[in-house]
């Protein structure tokens, strides 16, 4: 083995990605399985199913389709979350990285037209279904089994700075920055590095259409515009993108002694000035 394959290795470690078949968590389940890791894709099964994601990850990727599995879940279900863990346990054995890749927005308004409902939706989606709900049980089961693990949240640009009119995202992600600490500092005496991840702007379905106006011609829509005239590097993130860090966070031999960080994968984003 080179030393880079030492240091980012994943061989023995087994990966649950929540919202697994969304953009960004399929594009961090595609490096941990380069990178040699068993991978249990959670989803809902609604929109995106979980089996056709794992599907085209194994013919994209090439590896053995015994490195992936399906499980269908609703990540807000406390209970589907116990019997979704039990499962990934019985397929592979017990798992030791989490990534909580649920979460996503809808719609944008005034502050004073916020519908109550919808926003405690947006709230509840990216905070307990995208975090509490799938860290609380993994962390009860890896503690009680004295196994150590790796966790990465999916916090946002709008964790740093809230983005006009998406209130209940703006709230949910900046408290996913907060989590990621305070779930660190907790967790640290059991061995489970809790980080996070702050991607910038990526085409995701969650966002896609927020963000373009005509798929036919990829011309953006007004907000889409603002941000690429924001983003320093000019552009959208790619998939790939968003591996390294990944991959980084995940490997215990080059981040075992880093937890409680949430590193922007941005281009620039965060930094742009006048
Ligand atoms: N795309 C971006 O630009 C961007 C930027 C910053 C942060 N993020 C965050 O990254 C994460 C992934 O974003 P994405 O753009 O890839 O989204 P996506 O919509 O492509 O993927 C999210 C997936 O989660 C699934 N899902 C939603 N609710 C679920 C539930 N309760 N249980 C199980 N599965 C559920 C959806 O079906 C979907 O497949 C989200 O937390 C998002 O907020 C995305």
């Amino acid at each position: 083995m080179s030393y880079a394959e030492q240091m980012f290795s994943l061989t023995d470690e087994i990966a649950i990605v929540t919202g697994g078949a969304g953009v960004l968590p399929s594009a961090m389940a595609t490096t941990m399985l380069r990178a040699g890791a068993r991978v249990a894709l959670w989803g809902r099964g609604t929109n995106h199913p979980v089996q056709e994601a794992v599907e085209k990850l194994v013919r994209e990727t090439g590896v053995s389709a015994d490195r992936m599995t399906a499980v269908t879940v609703d990540t807000a279900d406390e209970q589907a979350v116990e019997a979704a863990f039990d499962q990934t346990v019985s397929d592979f054995g017990m798992p030791t990285i989490l990534v909580n890749g649920v979460g996503g927005n809808s719609g944008k308004g005034d502050f004073v037209d916020i519908d109550v409902t919808a926003f405690e939706q947006v709230v509840s989606l990216n905070l307990l279904a995208g975090l509490v709900i799938p860290l609380k049980a993994c962390a009860r089961r890896w503690m009680d089994a004295g196994q150590d693990a790796s966790v990465i949240n999916l916090a946002s640009m709008t964790s740093y700075k809230g983005l006009s009119g998406v209130w209940a995202y703006n709230a949910a992600k900046s408290a996913v920055l907060n989590l990621t600490e305070g779930a660190a500092k907790e967790f640290a005496p059991h061995g489970i590095r809790v980080n996070g991840i702050a991607p910038g702007f990526f085409l995701g379905y969650q966002n896609r259409a927020l963000l373009v106006a005509d798929d036919q011609t990829g011309e953006l829509t007004a907000r889409g515009q603002a941000i690429i005239d924001r983003t320093p590097f000019g552009r959208f993130g790619k998939m790939e993108d968003i591996e390294g860090a990944t991959l980084f966070l995940a490997s215990r031999r080059a981040a075992g002694f880093v937890t409680g960080v949430t590193i922007p994968v941005d281009g620039g984003y965060l930094v742009d000035n006048i």
